[in-house]
């Protein structure tokens, strides 16, 4: 069986028995502040075990993309060195929240393994909880497992929890044994074993607890069951291969890597460990960049960025030292793409994000090798052998410059490294990069936190009015509930329910009133909290109270304002896909009253055509004034409606689904004008780059987009009045004034030219005879030496025969230049005129009997040359 076709085997198996066939969630957990990626099947379901979320069935089955590095179960490190881990996976997995139990999850795991796989039973182990009787009795029972072939392991091994915190339950793994072939040889090898023979190849987890941040462990409302099969582990087994990464999943990707290469997977060695940490780290890659990932300095985008260096490295073992992953690109989609068609919309996007990471990363490599030179010349100087954990961690930090580069390089100079000090250093860095994905939430004052358990959930009226009464549920201020609040102060408050948006989706918060009678406060922000909206209030004048009932009044202006720019922002993801491809993906947005702010994956600038082009997209949209409706479905309707849903958003099992006409059709959570043509005008007004691969629009839509145009045409204006002409005249008239300054330029070299002519002729009206010879001594304003040659053949020239001596005073220096003509260079050298002369002004010269140059330090004399070359010459005349 093709690793396809086991995939397809085992959805359809539990298609049969009554499971919903749930789709792959994103890499990128969808806000879960506490996962840096999905990193098992169970991830997009921690809601529905934890009974904080229905949903309308309650077994599943799915193959989920998978993601083990960085956070608590990561293999980055040992990718490539072992026959079985990799960062990015699939796993196929079967759920029951709070359907059936161990009995039901033993019973299908058996069947599909022997009935459907059809493995050997003889072959199988499985090991159990210590404690966990139930289940060692039930394999007994249903399996008909022998007593000897069910181990009993501690908590290590058969407890399984998501994380620090969350579901977690004893689990029980079913076991391959491989023949002693593989093995260890050691005497007490067996289930549990570290070596390969012993595979572990589907984890069934009896989900019944939660673990809490204080390490409690508490019962989930009702048990249930999570399981995980590795798909390239059990295709390895079915295969009947020694590793995962000789499975046909990943032979077309270690075709390509050879090809590219001209080395042989089979090889061995440290070649056979770069063959595997290329393809799986290039798979990982493209992956994630699918999933809207972009290599950067810090969380998720980092992982992304190491592994992509990663594979570099291994890349030069194999001779390949110039960008190569972006051209392996198509192999990865050809074998994934049927089946993650996200992966196909992606590929272009990805070839460009990996080709300009690759490069950069060159560079990188070149800077940090003279970088660490440097720093090894220094301690040598020193007289020190052992470079700082410092020096290690600042390049890697600040250059992404490899430490085992550094290592190599280091070595083989005979210099040793401070690797605990660069492990403490990087230690630190990863706990600051967890501390930025992990949420503000679990630093929340503790006040807030009881609220959120003990209040409901606050009803949002928003989308349907812009004022509602209310009552104040509670009144915080500094972290302590309060009864009552007055003039000048802030408090956070909530209320029984509320018409203001609290920021989210991009969108910025409403303004608005609270009024009472005889008092009114202003609302300057508002926030989700859990199931909470919190609003910070500042009193203008009276009180409030706990308890009382209050008016609540959204800024009316502000809020349509913000919602023009929202759908506006639909209209510009829309129409970019449409210009530009469909790898086109948000990456971020800003959504507010006088603009919007759209980021998004796309590897190169927009043209000013594609501007122009998405412009009008939105603007005849806008023209044939589209309704925009909004619908509450399933999110799985919405899936299969194909809306686009975002990343890092949280998605309940009903979601609001925002459609205009057949152009757009999002998840949203935002407010929006009920027709395009609210909208008014549409206009781009920047484009630029964010970060590699991803760029940024600004753009506006209704009055702050009219206000544009008005400024452009008061500039228009303002132009007009400086060059004296109507604006619709202004490029003739500049291009008139650049006539003229052509015309004026020409005017003046003309000028120029022509007063130096007149005073060269001047000086050459300088020339005297001596015994009827043409002698010409004078000064020039030439700056250096090659203009005063310049001169002075003008000057041999207009001679015809004759000697010519030039100088020429540039503050304290005196240039000197002899030329002698051809006829006269016999009796008077240049070179011994210049030579006798010079001393005059402090200097030396010399040359040859044509020409010659040299210089003097004394400006102050250059009255006497012309006597000294006169003087000269007659003696050398007299001879
Ligand atoms: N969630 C369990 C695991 O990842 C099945 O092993």
């Amino acid at each position: 069986m093709k690793g396809k076709e086991i995939r397809k085997a085992f959805l359809d198996y539990f298609a049969e028995k009554g499971h919903e066939i749930v789709p792959s969630s994103s890499l990128v957990p969808a806000d879960d502040p506490t996962l840096l990626f999905t990193n098992a099947g169970m991830v997009q379901f921690k809601r529905v075990f934890l009974g904080e979320e229905e949903r309308p069935y309650k077994r599943a089955a799915s193959c989920q993309k998978c993601m083990r590095a960085g956070g608590k179960h990561n293999d980055l490190e040992n990718v490539g060195y072992t026959a079985r881990h990799h960062t990015f996976f699939e796993m196929l997995g079967n759920f029951s929240f709070g359907d059936y139990f161990k009995a039901e999850a033993i019973e299908y795991a058996w069947e599909f393994l022997t009935q459907r796989l059809g493995l050997p039973k003889e072959r199988l182990y499985v090991t159990v909880f210590r404690e966990d009787d139930e289940a060692a009795t039930l394999w007994q029972k249903i399996a008909g497992m022998p007593a000897e072939r069910i181990v009993r392991l501690g908590e290590k091994d058969n407890f399984w929890a998501m994380g620090d915190t969350g579901p977690c339950g004893p689990c029980s793994e079913i076991i391959y044994d491989q023949g002693p072939e593989v093995g260890c040889g050691r005497p007490d090898c067996g289930p549990g074993c570290d070596c390969d023979r012993f595979l572990e190849v589907w984890n069934l987890v009896f989900m019944q607890y939660e673990r809490d941040e204080t390490g409690a462990l508490r019962p989930l409302p009702r048990p249930s069951i999570d399981t995980g099969m590795g798909l390239e582990r059990i295709t390895a087994v079915i295969q009947g291969v020694s590793s995962n990464y000789d499975t046909d999943l990943f032979s077309g990707i270690m075709a390509g890597i050879a090809e590219l290469s001209g080395r042989t997977y089979q090889e061995g060695g440290e070649i056979t460990t770069a063959f595997r940490v290329i393809a799986d780290h290039l798979r990982a890659s493209i992956f994630l960049i699918a999933d809207g990932v972009v290599p950067s300095n810090e969380g998720r985008g980092y992982v992304l960025r190491r592994i992509i260096r990663r594979a570099q490295r291994f890349g030069r073992l194999l001779g390949l030292t110039d960008p190569f992953l972006f051209r392996l690109v198509p192999r990865v989609v050809e074998e994934y793409g049927d089946f993650y068609p996200e992966l196909q919309r992606a590929e272009r996007a990805a070839e460009k994000i990996l080709e300009i990471e690759e490069s950069r990363f060159l560079e990188t490599l070149s800077r940090g090798l003279e970088i660490l030179e440097e720093e090894l010349r220094k301690l040598s100087e020193k007289g020190e052998r052992r470079v700082p954990g410092e020096v290690i961690f600042r390049l890697y930090d600040t250059y992404g410059f490899p430490q085992d580069i550094v290592r190599d390089v280091a070595l083989s100079r005979g210099f040793e490294l401070d690797l605990e000090g660069f492990e403490r250093l990087m230690a630190e860095a990863r706990a600051r990069s967890r501390e930025s994905w992990k949420g503000t939430l679990s630093r929340a004052p503790e006040i807030l936190k009881r609220l959120s358990e003990s209040l409901a959930e606050t009803p949002f009226v928003g989308y349907e009015t812009l004022s509602t009464e209310a009552e104040i549920l509670a009144l915080v201020v500094e972290e302590k509930e309060v009864s009552e609040i007055s003039q000048g102060e802030e408090a956070l408050v909530i209320f029984s329910q509320t018409p203001f948006y609290p920021e989210g989706g991009g969108q910025v918060a409403d303004q608005g009133l609270v009024l009472s009678r005889g008092a009114k406060a202003e609302v300057l922000e508002v926030r989700r909290f859990g199931n909470l909206i919190l609003h910070r209030l500042r009193v203008l004048e009276g009180r409030f109270c706990k308890g009382q009932r209050v008016k609540l009044e959204v800024l009316a202006d502000r809020r349509l304002s913000t919602a023009r720019h929202h759908t506006a922002t639909h209209l510009l993801h829309a129409a970019l896909r449409r210009v530009l491809g469909e790898h086109v993906r948000q990456a971020g947005s800003l959504v507010s009253p006088d603009r919007l702010r759209f980021d998004f994956t796309h590897f190169e600038a927009l043209s000013p055509e594609e501007i122009r082009s998405v412009e009008e997209l939105v603007n005849a949209r806008i023209r044939e004034d589209l309704p925009v409706e909004v619908r509450v479905v399933s999110f799985r309707e919405a899936q299969a409606m194909g809306a686009l849903a975002l990343f890092g958003e949280k998605y309940g099992e009903r979601v609001r689904v925002v459609r205009i006409g057949d152009f757009s059709l999002e998840l949203c959570g935002g407010t929006h004008v009920r027709h395009t043509g609210e909208l008014g005008l549409f206009k781009i007004v920047s484009e630029s780059s964010v970060a590699a691969g991803v760029r940024r629009v600004e753009a506006l839509a209704g009055e702050p987009a009219l206000r544009w145009v008005f400024a452009l045409e008061d500039e228009r204006r303002h132009l007009g009045a400086l060059l004296s002409c109507s604006p619709v005249e202004i490029a003739k008239q500049v291009e008139r004034l650049l006539e003229r300054v052509q015309e004026l330029e020409a005017e003046v070299r003309r000028l120029k030219s022509g007063q130096l002519r007149r005073i060269l002729e001047e000086k050459l009206s300088e020339a005297q005879e001596i015994s009827g010879l043409k002698v010409l001594c004078t000064e020039v304003p030439a700056r250096d030496p090659a203009e005063l040659r310049e001169l002075g053949d003008f000057f041999r020239d207009k001679l015809g025969s004759g000697v010519v001596f030039l100088y020429a005073v540039n503050g304290k220096k005196v240039q000197l230049l002899a030329m002698v003509t051809k006829d006269l260079a016999q009796k008077i050298p240049a070179g011994k005129l210049l030579q006798a002369v010079a001393p005059v002004v402090g200097g030396r010269g010399g040359g040859r009997p044509e020409m010659a140059q040299g210089g003097g330090n004394r400006p102050e004399a250059v009255s006497q040359l012309k006597e000294a070359v006169l003087s000269e010459i007659r003696r050398l005349l007299s001879g």
